[in-house]
């Protein structure tokens, strides 16, 4: 019986196989910031010369976003964890609902593509697992900055009005440090007429790494990374070369999942205050941490309860509010989770339920008690970090568990089984030859095939 499965997505997906009460030992390298290169992969719709993006992770999302440049005409040549991007030849300046619809962070193209064209078409992104997922901060700080902007048939159709062909700046303050509208409105400043202010901005790395690379090819901008951005427009930007930072959430989720089998593994390159309010708390919880340049090494203790509050950054970052939760069915004593950035994040909590996890739902609140142990099962992950957590509860539990939904996984995590087993965890991804509907899947047993099913 597979839990949480929609019975259809459970016999077509692959599975991870994951032998339970796993031990983690060794050093894993950390791939580059998922959300990170994604909007670097935008700010490139912004110049006609050459990018290069260093240390780019080899994840369905970026190949999502690929395939959206490249509709636009922008070519991409890929070697391997480096793009060299050239946008001189865009020719289009809609993007298609079809690749958009299954990529949210595509919605952010609407600032770059506006400012540098003077008009954008971009569809509305869908609400997912995890919440509505709304644009209204994006929308008003374009408006804000001269957008005229109509929604008809679930497309967002900009156009900078007064005829004029620029943007002007003008101070916008956000009503919730959105990453995504923070972006976005740097994006469509970052070649505005004048000035422009943003005030409450998300403080995200992210949002610093777009920065700093934006100032590489030109830009002015001041402040990234306080909750006051400063951009004063220029009229061209050029092209540079930026390597991407390392993935704080892919780090977290590693230095979770060692305490949670009180494991010793160093995971590297990280950065580490871009991690300070987990560090934080994994230390509370017990663990020992050493930090050592760009490196971290826990040392994964008897874990004890404690209370999270997910809050923009610096505070808990919503992304490891799964993975902590799963770390906590096991922990000594009581803990409390509150996830305040969305309202849908918690289909992880019956899941580990199932698995033996005392824990009671409130809205967004999770009350649990730690247990001995969990039962490892067949489960399917509904979002990108819900599966993550899945994965760390299957290695945490007696048995065998089998996670599916390995789509949402692969967006985010690249070559998560490969990292998780040369560190010690006896893992394997299994493409299941299923009959279904009189259509048959092919059989594939060894992971290293897996590149050839990558979603497009
Ligand atoms: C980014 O999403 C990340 N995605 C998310 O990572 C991350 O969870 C989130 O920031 C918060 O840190 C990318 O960078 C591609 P938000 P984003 O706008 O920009 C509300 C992952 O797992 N809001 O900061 O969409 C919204 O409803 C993904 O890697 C508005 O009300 O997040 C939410 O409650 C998941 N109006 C809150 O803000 C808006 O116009 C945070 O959203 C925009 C957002």
């Amino acid at each position: 019986m597979v839990c949480g499965s929609k019975k259809k997505s459970y016999l077509k997906s692959q599975n991870l196989k994951i032998f339970g009460q796993g031990k983690l030992n060794g050093i894993v390298q950390i791939s580059g910031a998922k959300n990170s290169a994604l909007v670097l992969l935008t700010a490139s719709l912004l110049t006609n010369e050459r990018i290069i993006l260093e240390n780019v992770p080899r994840l369905t999302d970026i190949e999502k976003m690929r395939n959206i440049l490249e509709n636009l005409g922008v070519n991409l040549i890929d070697k391997n964890n480096k793009l060299e991007i050239d946008s001189k030849n865009i020719s289009i300046k809609e993007l298609p609902y079809e690749l958009v619809n299954g990529l949210r962070a595509s919605f952010f193209c609407i600032g770059a593509i506006l400012t540098k064209f003077g008009e954008a078409k971009v569809p509305l992104p869908g609400g997912c697992d995890i919440g509505s997922r709304p644009i209204d901060e994006h929308i008003n700080g374009l408006e804000a900055l001269g957008a005229e902007i109509i929604i008809e048939e679930g497309i967002v159709k900009a156009k900078i009005k007064r005829k004029k062909n620029k943007l002007h700046g003008t101070h916008i303050k956000l009503n919730f440090p959105s990453v995504g509208a923070t972006e976005t409105l740097i994006m469509a400043a970052s070649l505005a007429e004048g000035r422009t202010i943003i005030e409450n901005a998300a403080r995200e790395p992210e949002i610093q790494d777009l920065c700093q690379m934006l100032n590489k090819m030109g830009a002015r901008i001041y402040d990234a990374g306080k909750e006051k951005i400063i951009i004063d427009g220029v009229n061209k930007l050029g092209g540079c070369t930026h390597k991407v930072i390392p993935d704080r959430i892919e780090a977290g989720t590693f230095l979770i999942a060692a305490a949670a089998t009180s494991s010793s593994i160093t995971i590297s390159p990280v950065i580490p205050h871009h991690l300070e309010a987990v560090i934080n708390k994994l230390q509370e919880s017990g663990s020992k941490i050493n930090i050592k340049g760009n490196s971290i090494t826990i040392i994964g203790k008897e874990i004890k309860g404690v209370d999270i509050y997910t809050a923009p950054f610096p505070g808990f970052p919503t992304d490891l509010q799964a993975p902590f939760t799963a770390l906590m069915t096991i922990a000594k004593g009581e803990s409390k989770i509150t996830e305040t950035i969305f309202e849908n994040r918690m289909n992880h909590i019956n899941l580990l339920k199932k698995m033996g996890a005392s824990i009671k739902l409130n809205k967004n609140i999770a009350y649990i008690k730690g247990v001995q142990t969990i039962k490892g099962m067949d489960l399917v992950g509904s979002d990108l970090r819900s599966s993550a957590a899945l994965i760390i509860a299957g290695i945490i539990a007696e048995g065998i568990s089998k996670i599916y939904g390995l789509d949402h996984l692969d967006r985010g995590y690249e070559n998560f089984e490969s990292k998780l087993e040369k560190l010690g965890i006896k893992i394997s991804r299994e493409f299941n030859h299923k009959t279904f509907g009189g259509k048959s899947y092919k059989i594939e047993t060894k992971s290293e095939e897996m590149s050839k099913f990558r979603a497009a």
